[in-house]
């Protein structure tokens, strides 16, 4: 948690604040990075997107050019026709772009990359098959999310995610949205640094495998497995406090 006073007045913003204050805001372009499974991902693509769709791009080896951009394809009438690929399709409706494990992008699709999230003003991009010229619309937005640091990005790439936030907890509706006598444990053990950290996925698993089985024992070993006596215990006191 960042603190800063001015005027006696303290001021202090988690990274979720710090994301949210940028974003409903309208400012558009945003790195979230930290450990796995704290909310990032769904974030990016439910939060402060003023109603927009918000589409998903993995970043890996594989991915080539015309899953940015898109490129011509076969219908099944066997006519060839342009296919928008995600980038140029939330440019054009001004959605958001949540780009995931944007340290992953490989170094062919990188200048693309670029260009797609660089500020609105700057952008634009000429179909080259219909001589079209596309620019983003002004709601078009960029939530780009990574485990590890900052600096494991190029130069170019981190220069155009201005607002980078360390996300260090999950965020807190993802600890209401668990059942309540596993939210106070989730929230311990999700914020451990040591190898004893689950992230909010574990508890999301274990508590579908119990609501389905009944058997929190075998749900924990399962899902959760240094953690079975704690467990055990917290369902013992939910079935006492009917929680
Ligand atoms: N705001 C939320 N409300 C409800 N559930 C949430 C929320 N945020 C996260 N979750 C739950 O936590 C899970 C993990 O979230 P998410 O995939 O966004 O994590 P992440 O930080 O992107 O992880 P990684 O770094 O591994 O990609 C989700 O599948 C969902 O079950
Ligand atoms: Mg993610």
């Amino acid at each position: 948690m960042d603190s800063i006073t001015i005027s006696n007045e303290p001021v202090t913003m988690t990274g979720w604040d710090m994301a949210s204050f940028a974003l409903s805001n309208k400012l558009g372009r945003v790195l979230l990075y930290g450990p796995p499974g704290t909310g990032k991902t769904y974030f990016g693509m439910n939060y402060h997107t003023d109603g927009q769709a918000a589409y998903r791009l993995i970043c890996t080896e594989e991915m080539t050019d015309t899953d940015l951009i898109g490129g011509m394809t076969q219908s099944n009438d066997g006519i060839w026709r342009f296919r928008e690929g995600v980038g140029i399709k939330a440019w054009r409706q001004g959605a958001r772009l949540v780009v995931d494990e944007i340290n992953r992008v490989n170094s062919d699709v990188e200048s693309r990359l670029m260009a797609l999230i660089d500020s609105t003003e700057s952008s634009s991009w000429e179909n080259q098959y219909t001589g079209e010229v596309v620019k983003p619309h002004a709601n078009f937005s960029v939530v780009a999310t990574m485990n590890g640091e900052p600096e494991d990005l190029g130069q170019a790439i981190l220069d155009r995610l201005v607002v980078r936030v360390n996300i260090t907890e999950p965020h807190a509706d993802a600890i209401k949205a668990l059942p309540e006598y596993l939210r106070e444990l989730a929230t311990t053990v999700t914020a451990r640094t040591d190898e004893d950290r689950y992230s909010i996925r574990s508890f999301v698993e274990f508590a579908r495998l119990y609501e389905h089985s009944k058997d929190a024992t075998r749900s924990a070993m399962v899902t959760l497995p240094s953690l079975v006596e704690q467990l055990v215990d917290s369902v013992a006191l939910k079935q006492v406090v009917g929680a």
